[in-house]
């Protein structure tokens, strides 16, 4: 596959690794590992690697290529587990790894959110799969990889993001053909401070306009707040503050 698309086994997997932003000493976790083709490259870096597979029969194989290579032993766990439950603590990894089986993954949110929940705050999680790059739909290359596997037909799935996710990227590798997916572990919604007052006529800040909307007035009545503010040199918000506090005579 890596040579049909005109690219270098070893090479690219190094670089989708490289994603990972791994400092040495790093716990981390690759899951569906297969065969266990990534899993020799992350141990080139000087960290532990929690590999895993649903499947006993790569895991085997994974084995063998492992021990094939003289891998050190001390540095890598092969374990069975389903990306949907995986055995580990919250925060138990610096990062999570998954590289070709996302599209099919029983549920895509809950595989990343299960990968999220396992990596700790500040971690990263990297995952991508076959799926060639929108911009190149129309092309004979996108055409011709999707007559012969349609899992090429696949978008990268960033609408499955979670909310926790910061500095999320998307990049397509292998000339366009693979998305893969990376972003940073943190919890909840982006942080936004919601009491900036915006300037201009209409004023008020996030907080105000969200949180802070009262029912409708008429439209005459209306145009003439904006005029009355706008006389009285003071933005719509303002003014209705100023005038609906004094209205119920709070301060
Ligand atoms: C196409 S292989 C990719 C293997 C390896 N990452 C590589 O790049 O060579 C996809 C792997 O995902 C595994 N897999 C599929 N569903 C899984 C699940 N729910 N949980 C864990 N692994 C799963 C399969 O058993 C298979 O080994």
């Amino acid at each position: 596959m890596f040579k049909m698309l005109l690219s270098e086994q070893a090479t690219v997997r190094e670089d989708l690794i490289d994603t990972l932003k791994l400092h040495s000493g790093a716990r981390v976790l690759e899951i569906g590992c297969g065969t266990c083709r990534d899993t020799i490259h992350l141990l080139n870096r000087n960290i532990t690697v929690y590999a895993g597979d649903l499947s006993h029969e790569m895991l085997a194989i994974g084995q063998q290529r492992l021990q094939d290579a003289a891998a050190d032993f001390d540095r890598v766990r092969l374990f069975r587990a389903d990306v949907m439950r995986l055995p580990f603590a919250d925060g138990f990894f610096d990062a999570a790894y998954h590289f070709g089986g996302l599209n099919l993954f029983p549920d895509i949110a809950a595989s990343l959110a299960e990968m999220t929940r396992v990596v700790r705050h500040g971690g990263r999680v990297v995952a991508g799969d076959e799926g060639v790059g929108p911009w190149l739909s129309s092309t004979n290359f996108a055409k011709i990889l999707k007559n012969s596997n349609p899992l090429f037909e696949h978008s990268a799935p960033i609408q499955h993001v979670p909310i926790s996710a910061r500095n999320v990227d998307c990049r397509w590798v292998l000339n366009g053909s693979f998305y893969l997916i990376s972003f940073d572990v943190s919890s909840g919604e982006p942080g936004l401070d919601l009491d900036v007052e915006f300037p201009g006529w209409r004023g008020g800040s996030h907080r105000k306009r969200y949180f802070g909307r009262l029912e409708g007035v008429s439209p005459q009545l209306r145009d003439n707040v904006v005029k009355q503010a706008a006389a009285e040199g003071s933005s719509v918000s303002a003014w209705l503050e100023k005038t609906l506090r004094a209205a119920i005579s709070e301060k």
